[in-house]
């Protein structure tokens, strides 16, 4: 849909990047531009950048960037009009709305709203009829009042359409109940309740809203939990149970379980930084949402070997983010909740304090997997543990390291040593030759980074580049475009920048690229946002003549080229003109 050009230039003056930006990212200021650690990427070293002057972001790291708009659909996960509408709630604004137009926002809100509802429905069930079996099943499991209503846990009855009923006295419909997944319809279209007989845990994400439920039975029936399905407001793989409480800890790092009861456990007895993956592996989502909050993360999984080797591929992927991971091994009990239970919090706290680095870990468990009374096995141990320690960048920690497997192994420091050694100079050999791949790609080089936005001319893309820039910086450099089109640029992309800029200036608004969403699609943005941010330094009207120059050349070059090739050049031109938004 499309919103009248000045009500986007209202909302964008309302919502200055930096501020909007600021309310997610740390920024600080560097010259005129401002830098922060990027929302979209796990990293260490800021390389997210926010030019307020030209309302723009772009991370170097990860490539995406453009304007306030574009920042908040990446950021909340919404579509170009439900950004928009974000932002203009934000700043107090009514959005001009096509009527009877339903937006993916408001059905989230709606369902968000429902899943509340369907909380504190279950919740007050604990106190209802028939609720003699969950509370002592509460008991039995050791839940305090204070905990039951800080995770706001609850009771689904016994029953087919116990929640329909009570929701559909507040105004839900069937189809709502079936989209937030409470429901399930059957073969003939009935819908029944999902979750049936079992202690309830809601999902809260960071804004606060209710966006799932696991469901627990409180015997040996199976499936053991039941889960939201995923909905538009339930992405199990970009949501952490318990992270909106654990966010607030003091503690300066996270443990991770397996299980809702691990973290709810860790709570009571006063972790307050425990959460909860939601009966999926971690993912690459699950991290970067983590380290928004800390760089530390402590692996606490329960012992079989299911936990342990997926303590394993944790560790990978936390450390690939740059996170510091320590692994905590119970003992003597299956998972945390158990030990806690069977040992108190102190004995938990000491088992934090003595947690592994994960490299004694994955030591510990390299030693477990060879037979060392074994001349062979040893061999085989020394090998890979060597190779284990040679990822290491810091020699004392190879040093360290290399010690410790001497000891294990029975053999010489020196063998050890030389063994790490020789894996390390391998492994450097190996990324000297990555690198100087990269360095092959020669300085100047404009290419853009993303396969579907190639530069066919590099000489004239580089001239386009520079025209945008300077009519950016320079708007009343505009009169001297005239007979200048979008059509002639070699880019296509370049081109659809420069018209979109001259009709802005022509309808008398300030030609920026910052409302860019509706017609550019992310990746078109973003590259945009990068050609844009380029600092130009003082402007001068020359080069803009310089730059008309080549411009028009190349296409005066391209021109005399064949009838053909020139209609294949205009149906490019039209069919990304078409694209995006
Ligand atoms: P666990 O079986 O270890 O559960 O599964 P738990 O949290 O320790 O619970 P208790 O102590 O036995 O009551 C770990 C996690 O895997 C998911 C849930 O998220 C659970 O917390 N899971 C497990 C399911 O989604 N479905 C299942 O049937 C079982
Ligand atoms: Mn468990």
């Amino acid at each position: 849909m499309a919103f009248p050009a000045a009500f986007i230039d209202e909302l964008i003056q309302k919502n200055p990047i930096d501020d909007v930006v600021g309310q997610y990212v740390t920024l600080k200021r560097h010259g005129s531009n401002l830098f922060g650690l990027c929302p979209f990427h796990s990293e260490k070293t800021p390389s997210f950048s926010v030019v307020p002057d030209k309302g723009m972001f772009y991370c170097f790291g990860c490539q995406k960037g453009g304007g306030v708009i574009n920042f908040i659909m990446e950021q909340e996960s919404l579509d170009y009009a439900d950004a928009v509408r974000f932002l203009a709630k934000r700043a107090g604004m009514t959005v001009p709305e096509d009527e009877g137009r339903s937006s993916t926002y408001q059905r989230q809100e709606r369902l968000w709203k429902l899943n509340r509802e369907a909380a504190r429905y279950f919740h007050d069930a604990l106190s209802g009829q028939n609720a003699e079996q969950v509370q002592s099943y509460i008991e039995r499991r050791g839940l305090s009042k204070g905990t039951v209503t800080r995770f706001g846990l609850g009771f689904a009855p016994e029953g087919w359409t116990n929640l329909i009923d009570a929701m559909a006295k507040l105004g839900y419909q069937k189809q709502d109940l079936l989209d937030a997944g409470l429901a399930v319809k059957t073969e003939k279209g009935s819908i029944y309740d999902r979750f049936r007989n079992r202690l309830m845990f809601p999902i809260i994400d960071l804004r606060g809203n209710v966006i799932g439920f696991g469901g627990r039975v409180m015997d040996d029936s199976t499936p053991k939990y039941l889960n939201s399905p995923e909905t538009i407001v339930f992405n199990k793989r970009k949501n952490l149970f318990a992270l909106n409480i654990a966010r607030k800890s003091k503690q300066g790092f996270l443990i991770l379980t397996e299980g809702y009861m691990d973290a709810i456990s860790l709570h009571q007895y006063g972790f307050d930084c425990a959460v909860a993956s939601l009966g999926t592996s971690l993912t690459a989502e699950h991290v970067t949402l983590m380290a928004k909050y800390t760089d530390k993360v402590v692996l606490t999984y329960d012992a079989d070997a299911a936990g342990q080797n997926a303590t394993q591929r944790a560790i990978a992927i936390l450390e690939k983010a740059g996170l510091q991971v320590k692994v905590l091994r119970v003992e003597g009990a299956k998972d945390p909740d158990e030990f806690l239970k069977k040992y108190g919090a102190d004995r938990f706290r000491l088992l934090l304090e003595r947690s592994e680095n994960h490299v004694e870990y994955q030591l510990q468990r390299l030693k477990s997997q060879f037979d060392l009374s074994q001349d062979e096995g040893k061999v085989e141990y020394i090998k890979a543990a060597a190779d284990l320690i040679a990822t290491r960048n810091s020699s004392v920690e190879r040093e360290v390291f290399g010690g410790r497997i001497a000891e294990t192994a029975g053999i010489s420091t020196d063998v050890v040593k030389h063994e790490i050694n020789r894996a390390f100079q391998r492994l450097k050999a190996q990324q000297k030759k990555r690198q100087e791949r990269i360095d092959l790609q020669p300085a100047t080089e404009i290419q853009p980074r993303s396969r579907s936005i190639r530069y066919s001319n590099i000489r004239s893309a580089a001239a386009e580049e520079q025209l945008l820039r300077i009519l950016v910086a320079e708007p009343s450099l505009f009169a001297k475009t005239s007979g200048l089109t979008g059509g002639m640029f070699s880019s296509p992309l370049l081109g659809r920048a420069f018209d979109h800029l001259n009709r802005l200036h022509l309808e008398g608004q300030a030609p920026s690229l910052s409302s860019m969403g509706e017609e550019f699609s992310p990746e078109e943005a973003s590259h945009l946002s990068y050609v844009i941010s380029k600092d130009i330094g003082p402007v001068k009207e020359k080069e803009l003549m310089d730059c008309l120059q080549v411009i028009r050349s190349e296409y005066e070059k391209q021109q005399s080229q064949s009838v053909p090739d020139l209609l294949a050049a205009r149906a490019r031109y039209q069919r990304t003109k078409g694209m995006g938004g």
